[in-house]
């Protein structure tokens, strides 16, 4: 074989290693994104009013009211646990402590995410 005809090889069969190697790794980060630890500490499960969710409105300590689409309950989320790992950044925080429903249920969202949701449930809202 010509020497120019093995660099060609050589330099197609490195390309290639190196498409498969970069895909495995982006693949590898999305589904670690879609995937966090559950949340570090214990939720304690409730019926709250819109008064005491309001109190929890700050990175550190963030409660969210998010009406599920196909029952219409609205349930109460602590996602303290979460806002760090957020892909969306502070957006979470938008409605801290109120109804989130809009932003949550957004086109930014795909459906993988109300799975996710669930792990951060603490129970319904009164009088809703
Ligand atoms: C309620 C208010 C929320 C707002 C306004 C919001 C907003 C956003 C935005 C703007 C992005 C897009 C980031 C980007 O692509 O650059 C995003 C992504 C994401 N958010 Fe939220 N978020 C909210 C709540 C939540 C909650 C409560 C969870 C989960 C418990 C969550 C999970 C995710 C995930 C997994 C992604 C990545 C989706 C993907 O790339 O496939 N978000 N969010």
């Amino acid at each position: 074989m010509e020497p120019l005809e093995l660099l060609i090889i050589a330099v197609v069969a490195v390309a290639a290693l190196a498409i498969i190697l970069s895909r495995r790794s982006s693949y590898k980060s999305h589904v670690q994104q879609l995937a966090p630890a559950k949340p570090k500490r214990q939720l304690v499960v409730g019926t709250w009013s819109r008064e005491e969710v309001a109190k929890h409105a700050t990175a550190d300590d963030l409660w969210l009211i998010i009406k599920d689409q196909a029952s219409g309950v609205a349930k109460v989320y602590d996602v303290t646990d979460y806002v760090e790992e957020h892909p969306g950044g502070m957006a979470i925080m938008y409605n801290a402590g109120g109804d989130a429903t809009e932003g949550f249920h957004g086109p930014q969202h795909p459906p993988t995410v109300h799975e996710l949701l669930k792990d951060y449930c603490i129970g319904t809202l009164a009088h809703a």
